[in-house]
């Protein structure tokens, strides 16, 4: 028997943080939690829980009205306004960061917040877990949510729970030309695997259980950087994922963060690193700007209301996981500003870095090559003509 529909909402933005782009300040959260609660006193809001990721400061609302519904945009965007205020006040770094436009007009979305949103059925104990990254980007949940919903290594449900043995669709979205495409595994997974490797433009959006279309998965797909068209910071994830009864379990989707997989952000955002698991105690950027990291926070809803959270990295069976991921952060960090430590041409171009470069090009000199360079572009990933 399913419940009522309710909307899970997780909205963030960078409004400003403590000592650089290293932690939140608490009136911040205070500020933005003031918002909300008068949004809930309203009966805008049923419940919310107000985090932060680093330096981001993360809504977790729950409500009746839907996705993309210009009350609660608009109220999560008034608590960032609200946020930014004391965050001024406070001479807070970046102050704003995120908030890349003046006038709301009806949806945060391209405005600079960060927006997860998934409207469900709730079941009668209906399990969540909220993501929340930060010093990455929205690709950086594409190994993980392929581990989790396709890889029977990873979850064992896949094969022995016959509620998901038909597998799991993929909506995945192409950052760069604004597209989206499906794909169903396990039988195009290798499809698939050929477009979310490419962390930066292919995107997991959507995952759907094939049995029945049930929505298990969200993820913040804006990239503040193509919105912007320059560097402001990087856009520091969020997901939102259902568990149990016909799902992966809890374990099933925590197994997937046990690996600290290469990402791409940390410091200026134009370094790859290990995503590091951390309780929200270590929710907060040091070496180096980072490494990255991701908090999980484990709720139940019932009746729309947020039971929790559970801090699901505060746990030492993730201790090995960080310290794979220190090793991991030391070995990469020798390489300084090398290739791949450092990002490749095509992210740099939204950093400073152009910048730098321009002032070479008039002292660039011909010189008389043996070959021709020949250019061969994948149609598929760049969009352009192939050129032989
Ligand atoms: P579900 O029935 O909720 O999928 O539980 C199975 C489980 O949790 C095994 O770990
Ligand atoms: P954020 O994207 O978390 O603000 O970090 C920006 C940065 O430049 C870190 O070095
Ligand atoms: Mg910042
Ligand atoms: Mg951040």
């Amino acid at each position: 028997m399913l419940g009522e529909k309710v909307t899970i909402s997780v909205i963030k933005a960078d409004i400003g943080s403590l000592a650089g782009h290293h932690v939140t300040h608490p009136d911040t959260l205070a500020a933005a939690a003031k918002v909300l609660s008068e949004a809930k006193r309203k009966g805008i809001l049923i419940d919310f829980y107000v985090t932060h990721a680093g330096d981001d400061l993360e809504l977790i609302m729950t409500h009746r009205r839907g996705v993309d519904d210009p009350e609660i945009h608009g109220t999560a965007w008034n608590a960032f306004k609200e946020a930014t205020k004391v965050a001024k006040e406070l001479g807070l770094y970046a102050s704003g960061q995120d908030l890349l436009s003046e006038a709301f007009s009806g949806n945060v979305r391209g405005m600079g917040p960060g927006v997860a949103e998934m409207e469900i059925e709730e079941r009668p104990s209906e399990p969540i877990v909220v993501f929340m990254a930060d010093k990455t980007e929205p690709g950086a949940f594409n190994l993980p949510l392929f581990k989790i919903f396709a890889d029977p290594f990873n979850t064992a449900g896949l094969i022995i729970d016959p509620r998901m043995h038909e597998g799991f669709k993929f909506q995945v979205l192409d950052v760069y030309e604004g597209k989206s495409v499906t794909l169903s595994c396990p039988e195009e997974m290798y499809d698939l695997l050929a477009l979310i490797g490419t962390t930066g433009r292919y995107v997991i959006k959507r995952v759907f259980r094939k049995s029945d279309e049930l929505q298990a998965a969200v993820v913040s797909t804006e990239r503040l950087n193509l919105i912007a068209g320059k560097y402001v910071g990087k856009d520091d994830p969020v997901a939102i994922l259902r568990a149990q009864h016909g799902l992966p379990a809890l374990g099933e989707i925590l197994e997937a963060f046990a690996f600290p997989h290469m990402v791409a952000g940390w410091m200026r955002g134009s370094h790859y690193g290990p995503l590091m698991p951390v309780p929200e105690k270590y929710s907060k950027c040091t070496r180096f700007d980072g490494p990255p990291r991701i908090v999980g926070l484990g709720f139940q809803v019932k009746n729309g209301r947020l039971v929790g959270p559970a801090d699901l990295f505060d746990d030492v069976a993730f201790d090995e996981t960080r310290r794979l991921a220190q090793i991991v952060a030391e070995y990469i960090r020798r390489h300084g500003p090398f290739m791949p430590h450092r990002l490749g041409p095509e992210e740099m171009e939204y950093t400073t870095l152009p910048q730098v470069l321009e002032k070479l090009r008039d002292r660039f000199v011909e010189v008389k090559v043996a070959t021709k360079a020949i250019i061969r572009r994948s149609e598929m990933l760049s969009g352009e003509e192939r050129v032989d």
